[in-house]
């Protein structure tokens, strides 16, 4: 129960935009190019300036579920990890590959000793998924993460939208209350 306890507060809710934060990482929701985007990835390449695309380039894109690291550059986190989210009603399993796109992101903030991470919602704006089956895949992927690597000590879900906000709160509260 204590253990149970620990996981669930190292997960945060933050309504806010994901390039203001103050931690070692943030997750970019980009495109299997890497090329930059609209949404999170245009905010997030404009925030950092044009360096990031820069090593960007250099990356030769990332297939979907994977995830890719670079320099945060004019960004207040140090790091960007880039994963690309799976495009609802197109890509096939799109369940696994979005489990795969916030395990894959831990897995490889935790080799970088990355101890703080801020996630937004990979897929829930042009690729459509939707957010009720997202947020749960997120928090059940990033509940069992947390379980077995002590390297992160916390977990921000970085929610833009009022919509969306609602729907994490309610599914993070049911879980707060066992
Ligand atoms: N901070 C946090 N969340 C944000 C921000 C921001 N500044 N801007 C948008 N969002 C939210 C959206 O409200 C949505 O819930 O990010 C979530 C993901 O939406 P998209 O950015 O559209 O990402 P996704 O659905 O994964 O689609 C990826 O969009 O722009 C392209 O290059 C990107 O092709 C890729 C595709």
């Amino acid at each position: 129960r204590n253990a149970e306890e620990n996981i669930l507060q190292r997960i945060e809710l933050h309504w806010t935009d994901i390039t203001s934060l103050e931690v070692d990482a943030i997750v970019n929701a980009a495109n299997a190019s890497l090329s930059g985007g609209a949404g999170v990835d245009g905010a997030i390449h404009w925030a950092a300036g044009s360096g990031l695309a820069e090593e960007c380039r250099h990356l030769g894109g990332c297939p979907t579920g994977e995830a890719r690291l670079t320099r945060g550059y004019r960004l207040p986190a140090r790091y960007v990890i880039h994963t690309v989210g799976p495009v609802y009603g197109l890509d096939l399993k799109p369940e696994e590959l979005l489990a795969s796109c916030y395990r894959r992101s831990l897995q490889l903030a935790a080799e970088h000793n990355i101890r703080s991470i801020a996630f937004p919602a990979i897929s829930c704006g042009v690729y459509r998924f939707p957010v009720k089956k997202a947020c749960a895949i997120a928090l059940r992927t990033i509940h069992d993460f947390l379980q077995q690597c002590d390297v992160i000590e916390k977990v921000i879900l970085a929610v833009y939208s009022a919509a969306h906000y609602e729907v994490y709160k309610e599914q993070l509260d049911r879980l707060r209350q066992g």
